[in-house]
């Protein structure tokens, strides 16, 4: 690492729930970087969080903090309606972004963003956390250096009715304001669009992440009793094959992970819920010494660890280790691809849609 630039200097765009319960923490615990400013229209919201986190700067106005020479990131934390936009701005400016997940809301935003992240040579990473989860890191590198070929990927996403009362405990108390800025309309009036953009983007990743690029989807949605799931066969390059299972108020507790067959070694992975900081408990099955092998994982902060990865990045040009804007860009076109393939019960091609969910 760097002797010079040991900490970079982080303003964190949006004092909401995502950075309240994730952002504000990671980087203050972060071993390379530090809240440095941050930034929240609503003055009541942001006077409270102040008083909390202590940075050297606050502000109101974005374009204010994008001013402050001595931010050299911006961490955008806002509704997904902006995240485009606002992390353009911070590209405008010279300033690196780790933009939240989903990276946009259509698939020619995303590329926007993509080819001026690409133009600009700053570094653009999307918040997906999860690939700083060591258990899924552990059966990404199985996959890639033992497995061999891969054959078939089942992967499920499934948010339980009861995750609010485990959040509830598990997040420090979330201050709000009145004055909060959100996009027009209620994004909850279509929740289709909005569980596919919040939940499928982490499904839709992982899958990439672990299983390589999606060919084409072919998705089934049902809905029963207040439930949502999304069943997809998927095609993955190389004639593997996938299922998807992307369920909504699942009657149960948080239930989350993915196995993987291939063609020496097999994986399984469960995912506990975010917030208990614990990373996935995974098995790799190696046929080279006939023996499972997991990892400990004892570090679970998958927040303050992707700013690290991102600080990595930024100060000692380390191989990015979250996703990238292209990775962004594909996990907006499965999402797409799904959304259109629900309604249609055809198989979508991801490198051929347009708009948005
Ligand atoms: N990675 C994860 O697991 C995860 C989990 C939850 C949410 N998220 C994502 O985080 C993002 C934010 O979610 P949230 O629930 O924290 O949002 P939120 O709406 O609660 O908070 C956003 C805050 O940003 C402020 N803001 C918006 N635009 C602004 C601007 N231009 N200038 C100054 N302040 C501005 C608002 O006033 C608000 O206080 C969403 O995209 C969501 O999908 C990610």
């Amino acid at each position: 690492m760097s002797e010079e630039l040991r900490a970079l200097r982080v303003g964190v765009l949006g004092c909401g729930q995502i950075s309240q319960a994730g952002h504000f923490e990671a980087c203050r615990k972060a071993m390379n970087a530090e809240l440095y400013a941050i930034c929240d229209v609503a003055q009541d919201l942001l006077a409270r969080v102040v008083a909390i986190h202590a940075p050297e700067k606050a502000y109101t106005d974005y374009d204010a903090m994008l001013a402050d020479p001595d931010v050299e990131a911006v961490i955008v934390a806002i509704a997904d309606q902006f995240h485009v936009p606002m992390a353009l701005k911070a590209l405008e400016a010279g300033k690196h972004v780790l933009v939240e997940k989903p990276m946009g809301v259509s698939v020619e935003e995303c590329e926007e963003l993509r080819d001026a992240a690409g133009a600009s040579g700053l570094v653009v990473q999307v918040g997906t956390e999860k690939r700083f989860d060591e258990g899924i890191a552990f059966a990404r590198d199985f996959i890639r250096e033992e497995m061999g070929e891969m054959i078939a990927l089942k992967a499920w996403y499934c948010d339980s009715t009861h995750r609010y009362t485990m959040t509830d405990a598990l997040q420090p108390v979330i201050e709000a304001s009145e004055k909060a800025m959100r996009p027009e309309g209620n994004p909850k009036a279509d929740l289709r669009r909005y569980y596919v953009l919040g939940h499928a983007s982490h499904l839709l990743d992982t899958t990439r992440f672990l299983g390589g690029e999606i060919e084409a989807i072919r998705t089934r949605l049902v809905e029963k009793f207040g439930a949502y799931c999304w069943f997809s066969e998927v095609a993955f390059a190389e004639g593997s094959v996938g299922h998807l299972d992307l369920t909504i108020k699942v009657r149960m507790d948080w239930h989350e992970g993915f196995q993987v067959y291939g063609e020496h070694g097999s994986v399984i992975g469960k995912t506990y819920n975010p917030w208990y900081y614990k990373p996935s408990d995974v098995e790799c099955f190696s046929e080279r010494d006939g023996q499972y092998h997991r990892t400990l994982g004892a570090d679970g902060h998958f927040f303050r660890r992707q700013v690290e990865g991102f600080a990595e990045s930024i100060l000692d040009g380390a191989p990015m280790r979250g996703a990238d804007a292209e990775d962004g860009l594909a996990a907006m076109r499965a999402m797409v691809a799904m959304a259109r393939s629900a309604e249609t019960g055809e198989a979508v091609r991801p490198s051929e849609v347009k708009g948005g969910v």
